[in-house]
């Protein structure tokens, strides 16, 4: 078999994916159209074309902009769906999607406009796929602590459905430290807790994110390597790294493909998973990222099939669902 027909086959968990940057162009502009909502943009090719980014900051402008399309229940149910539709095409059998319900309760959208959406969708995908869902409620780090808070409380009714809470967006001067709080809390619900660290942000927002967040995953993490003594502690406590190969590139974290540090970081004993992060900004869904892989850092069939284990052993499922996949 091709490595590509074992990318394709090989049953897969995706960790790290923004439902909001899984948004189309194609149903962007149907959305804009739908809400007659009017956009920078002359056309569907126009959108794509806007999609080069020098930094962090200047995909969120977008990817923020974009997501203002998304305005009743069913956008968000397509938008979910959509996404799900792609998931059992590429063979992923379980996610944990993260969601930013600030992006949205801030153009007074609210929770009971999006979760109804993306619970129905979910549903329909457990139903006609076999695909399992989670859902990771992203706290926007650029907005103050106390939105955090407010946005924790405003979740309650859908707290059944959430299975962890996460940090995203600007990272540079918005270290975990200012959230300490209010994940203090999450934690005491009974959340699990992931945040993006180490993405642009340097190793001491990743011993932030394990010291004061007390996460179970870091998200990206790939400057861990200017710290060996976190190397070291990252390797002995498996605290996973949800690593996004494409959007690396995309966002400047890397100037080539063949520079990514994934390889290193699986050689030195974490354990590290390959996601998508914002596929339809970055240029590739999850098989895309390890086709990139395959092509710019010639991994083998052995990895794959590593990452791949490594994607359920990271995962939020019961022990007993993971063993299936390992
Ligand atoms: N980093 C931080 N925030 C984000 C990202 C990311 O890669 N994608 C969506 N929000
Ligand atoms: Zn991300």
């Amino acid at each position: 078999m091709s490595l590509s027909s074992i990318i394709k086959n090989i049953p897969k968990a995706e960790l790290h994916l923004h439902i909001e940057g899984s948004l189309t162009p194609e149903l962007m502009w149907r959305l804009a159209e739908k809400h007659s909502v009017s956009l920078p943009y002359a056309n569907v090719e126009e959108i794509e074309a806007a999609y080069n980014f020098k930094d962090l900051q200047s995909f969120l402008d977008l990817y923020y902009a974009g997501a203002g399309v998304l305005r009743d229940e069913e956008d968000f149910f397509t938008l979910m769906w959509e996404y799900l539709a792609r998931c059992a095409e590429e063979n992923i059998v379980h996610t944990e999607i993260m969601f930013d319900p600030q992006t949205h309760t801030e153009r007074g959208i609210g929770f009971d406009v999006f979760m109804p959406g993306f619970l129905r969708a979910i549903q329909k995908a457990e139903d006609e796929f076999g695909i399992s869902s989670y859902l990771i409620m992203s706290f926007l780090r650029h907005l103050p602590e106390s939105e955090a808070f407010e946005t924790l409380d405003a979740a309650k009714p859908y707290y059944q459905y959430i299975t962890a809470v996460g940090l995203d967006s600007s990272e540079l001067g918005h270290p975990p430290s200012k959230f300490e709080r209010v994940f203090k809390k999450a934690k005491s619900l009974g959340f699990k807790i992931v945040a993006h660290a180490g993405e642009e942000g340097p190793a001491s927002y990743i011993w932030e994110a394990i010291d004061l967040l007390d996460v179970d995953r870091i998200d990206h993490g790939v400057r861990c390597q200017e710290d060996q003594a976190l190397m070291a502690y990252l390797k002995e406590k498996q605290i996973p790294l949800t690593v996004c190969p494409l959007s690396n590139l995309k966002l400047c974290v890397i100037d080539d493909m063949k520079e990514h540090n994934i390889v290193q970081l699986l050689d030195a004993g974490l354990l590290v998973t390959v996601n998508s992060d914002d596929p339809t900004y970055f240029g590739g869904f999850l098989n895309e990222n390890f086709e990139a892989l395959h092509t710019s850092l010639n991994i083998d069939e052995k990895t794959i099939r590593m990452l791949a284990a490594n994607s359920f052993k990271a995962s939020f499922l019961p022990q007993e669902k993971k063993q299936v996949f390992i």
